[in-house]
């Protein structure tokens, strides 16, 4: 790379980037709040324990809410040329969808219809480059002398069984013969390439459910798998892509690693259930409280950067990255999937449903109150209420859209976004300069710029 373009401009601005300066004098709370971690210690989850508590994430909000311009913020200005993250990893994602169908096939012609369905349409494969730009990137790091042995395991034999295959009676027709070579790279490993589908099946598998569970009728432009198979079969179809990753996730014979992604399966169903269910104290009588927002916040870690998150320090766990780079790798992912969550959330206010290949506005058809709206919230008490009953009579949807274009609570959220967007670059900011660190960087950049 080099120097003087954008990329590295933002990658000095990573270098340098510390808790953003204020429009307004920062209080201590707000800056130590700010950089408190978002999982939930099962003691204090708010949908666990009815009693309210003081709240880290307003604190973090109000941060948020006050940032000035900075690289990032630039950057999405379009006054910065970019890296290309997709050329950096090219090869590797070329084989992605190929590689993820040899995963998935049934003897069972429904089922292997069903189960393939959502690899046909050409995703964004979002959180496969991720972790591909972070087995790259943390290539370069230092290692744990204590890891090899669990490295080298992991890449021996991710496709051969555990138990003798007689017992797993599980037929794949679609299976990689044992005389193909499977396409590999030198720095990034077998094990690491074998994540990056697992990633991508957990987070179809959800979207099979998700789209269930929406009543969606669009995925990718496409009639949704519930629409094309019925709920039955699109839930059952989840549950083998499910199973499939878990089989290839076992197979990387590394216990870190499974639990880590075993608990991922279990934060996904976690947060929509937080979705699903507001918190005690909205079901009865929705008044604005930094604890609605933190609840949303905690359910946005669940549901969205927990998957990024956990994908990216199981990455530089099967690299044998030392304990620095392994942490640094999980913020990364934290920070980066909230941004890209808060994003979702707001382009479901402001972009059309031809932009989005899936309906837009739909979070407030499906009683869904997030950042944009609870920003507005906070200034508008009428929305209290269309809160209460989940925007469910006549005009309350177009009501709280109305109110919510009125308020500032797009900037807001993205400003949130933004926040989050500099604190993943700030976390890899030890990492060795190279072209998948840019890569990464630019992610967290093209998160905010994105319009789908
Ligand atoms: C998309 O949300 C959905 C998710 C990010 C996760 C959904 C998780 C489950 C349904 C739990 C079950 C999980 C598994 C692994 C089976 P969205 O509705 O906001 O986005 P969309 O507009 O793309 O549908
Ligand atoms: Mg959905």
């Amino acid at each position: 790379m080099q120097l003087g373009t954008g990329a590295s401009v933002v990658r000095g601005a990573a270098r340098n980037a510390r808790v953003r300066p204020l429009r307004t004098p920062a209080c201590a709370e707000c800056l130590r709040a700010a950089t408190l971690d978002v999982r939930i210690p099962p003691s204090r989850a708010l949908f666990h324990a009815g009693r309210p508590r003081p709240s880290a994430w307003a604190a973090a909000v109000s941060v948020a809410g006050n940032i000035v311009s900075n690289a990032v913020t630039r950057a999405t200005k379009g006054d910065m040329p970019s890296v290309d993250p997709l050329r950096i990893v090219a090869k590797e994602m070329k084989f992605l969808t190929g590689n993820i169908r040899k995963l998935l096939g049934s003897g069972h012609p429904s089922l292997d219809r069903a189960a393939k369905y959502y690899t046909q349409a050409e995703g964004k494969h979002v959180r496969p480059l991720i972790v591909l730009l972070m087995s790259r990137a943390t290539s370069l790091c230092p290692k744990a002398p204590q890891r090899q042995q669990a490295t080298f395991q992991a890449s021996a034999a991710i496709d051969t069984s555990i138990s003798p295959p007689s017992i797993l009676s599980d037929f794949n027709p679609s299976a990689i013969p044992e005389s193909e070579p499977a396409y590999t790279d030198v720095d990034i490993l077998p094990s690491q390439r074998r994540l990056a589908e697992i990633t991508e099946l957990i987070h179809t598998a959800s979207l099979l459910h998700d789209d269930v569970i929406d009543h969606s009728v669009s995925r990718r432009g496409s009639p949704s798998a519930n629409l094309e198979f019925g709920n039955k079969m699109a839930v059952l179809a989840g549950d083998f892509l499910l199973g499939r990753a878990s089989v290839a996730l076992a197979r990387l014979r590394h216990a870190e690693v499974v639990e880590l992604l075993a608990t991922v399966i279990a934060n996904l169903v976690e947060g929509e259930f937080m979705q699903l269910k507001n918190t005690a104290r909205d079901e009865a009588n929705p008044q604005w409280s930094e604890e609605t927002l933190t609840y949303y916040l905690q359910k946005t870690y669940l549901k969205t950067a927990s998957l990024i998150s956990k994908s990216c320090r199981a990455s530089a766990l099967l690299g044998g990255s030392d304990a620095q780079t392994v942490d640094a790798a999980y913020l990364y992912g934290k920070n980066l999937g909230l941004a890209f969550q808060l994003v979702d959330d707001m382009l479901d206010y402001t972009r059309s449903e031809k932009d989005l290949g899936k309906p837009a506005g739909a979070d407030l058809e499906l009683g869904l109150a997030t950042a944009p709206l609870l920003f507005a919230w906070k200034t508008m008490p009428e929305l209290g209420s269309l809160v209460g009953r989940k925007f469910g009579n006549d005009g309350d949807v177009a009501r709280a859209r109305d109110l919510v274009m009125q308020s500032n609570g797009i900037e807001q959220t993205r400003a949130l976004a933004a926040n989050y967007a500099e604190k993943a670059i700030e976390a890899i900011s030890s990492f060795p300069d190279s072209e998948a660190k840019d890569g990464l960087i630019e992610m967290a950049v093209k998160t905010l710029k994105r319009q789908n």
